[in-house]
């Protein structure tokens, strides 16, 4: 019997800190004018010196796990999609299956830029549909603010932070991904990238002074790029789950600018109310902005069970991608997850772990 990835829990994170178009008016040559007119954005969300990529992951992961009614235990899979990872190993999604005590899960990053969460989401699924797991949590989290250079005013009023996550489980009603596009393009890769910090280009004092740690951005050509991907993607992805536009109820693009997406359903042909827009309030959130994008959608009521949705993106890599998804909706459960249970039960688990690590390395230094 064939199965299938349904999507039973959705949860989001933001900092409460606001950065505002006028705040960024004090810090760069810019204007709220300028800002709204070219981007559609206004204000965007900040991290607070204790919120890092991986706490706001687990925050937005437990509440999809709240959602589903699924306790940690029961994951199989945790993959979070993120460019600005807390470090470059171990895997952000390694600090988040240990902060939610998910003893069973394998966790890993996956890097796709802006992209990302649609392909995590593709592979998640299929990593269910082929019966090798029964379920996974998928997530996109991003602290842009520590990356961008808060004296470039090319880039520093675009992105924001924050995180959101899917709670994907088998099952043999169709749902979920019902087809999805993956693309790359890598002779593109120097338009939008943070040059230094890698095995390339390591940090130095050079890198640092020449601020290479920072995003570099050709904007002009990642907007031309964008418009025309979107709608490419769109069409191959609606195609390939044997659907028409006309059958498609809302559409969740990546929130990178208001003028892209506006150029978008103008070449898709399909009126701006059926697209998701939350960027005037979030900014770019990079592989966050689409699943925050859901959780707002069914917040005010417009993702609904069996509506069937396009989620599609693009960003540095090149990468791009578009997802159609039949949303479904809760699997029954008596099960009753707490939160704050889950995070005191994770770390108290984790604290034993440690310890015992410890233990155990203090008995074979003396043997
Ligand atoms: O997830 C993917 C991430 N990246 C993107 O999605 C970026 C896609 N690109 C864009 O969204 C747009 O290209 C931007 C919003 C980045 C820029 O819009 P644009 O219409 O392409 O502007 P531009 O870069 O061509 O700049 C036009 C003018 C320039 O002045 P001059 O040279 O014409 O005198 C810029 O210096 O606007 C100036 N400018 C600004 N002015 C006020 C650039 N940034 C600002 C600013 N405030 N913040």
């Amino acid at each position: 019997m064939a199965l299938y990835a349904r999507i039973t829990g959705w949860g989001m994170s933001v900092p409460e800190k606001v950065l505002t178009n006028a705040d960024l008016s004090n810090m760069v040559d810019t204007t709220d004018e300028w800002i709204r007119s070219v981007t559609g954005i206004k204000e965007r969300r900040i991290a607070s010196s204790e919120e890092t990529t991986a706490s706001m992951a687990t925050e937005a992961a437990l509440q999809a796990l709240e959602v589903a009614q699924l306790h940690p235990d029961e994951i199989d899979l945790i993959v979070v999609s993120t460019s600005s990872p807390d470090y470059l190993f171990p895997a952000t999604a390694c600090l988040v299956q240990d902060r939610l005590g998910a003893m069973h899960a394998g966790a890993f990053d996956l890097m796709a830029a802006c992209t990302g969460f649609i392909f995590a989401l593709n592979l998640a699924s299929q990593a269910i549909r082929s019966g090798s797991i029964k379920s996974a949590v998928v997530i996109g989290a991003e602290t842009f603010s520590r990356l961008v250079n808060w004296k470039d005013r090319n880039t520093c009023i675009l992105f924001g932070d924050g995180a959101g996550a899917f709670v994907l489980q088998a099952s043999q009603e169709p749902a979920g991904v019902l087809s999805a596009v993956m693309r790359s393009d890598g002779s593109g890769s120097d338009l939008l990238s943070l040059p230094a910090g890698g095995s390339r280009n390591p940090a130095s004092l050079a890198s640092v002074t020449n601020g290479q740690h920072y995003i570099h951005m050709n904007g002009r050509e990642v907007f031309r790029f964008a418009s025309r991907v979107m709608v490419q993607a769109t069409h191959e992805a609606v195609t390939a789950a044997h659907l028409t536009l006309d059958d498609i109820q809302l559409i969740i693009p990546h929130q990178a600018n208001q003028r892209i997406i506006e150029s978008a359903v103008r070449g898709l042909d399909v009126p701006l109310e059926r697209c998701m827009i939350n960027l005037d309030r979030y900014g770019n959130t990079g592989a966050a902005s689409i699943p925050i994008a859901a959780c707002e959608a069914v917040q005010q009521s417009r993702l609904k069970p069996g509506d069937k949705v396009v989620l599609v993106g693009f960003g540095a890599g090149l990468t791009w991608g578009a997802a159609v998804v039949e949303w479904s909706g809760l699997i029954p459960t008596k099960a009753k997850i707490r939160p704050t249970q889950v995070r005191l039960f994770a770390h108290l688990r984790s604290f034993l772990r440690r310890l015992l690590r410890h233990v155990e390395g203090w008995i074979w230094g003396r043997s």
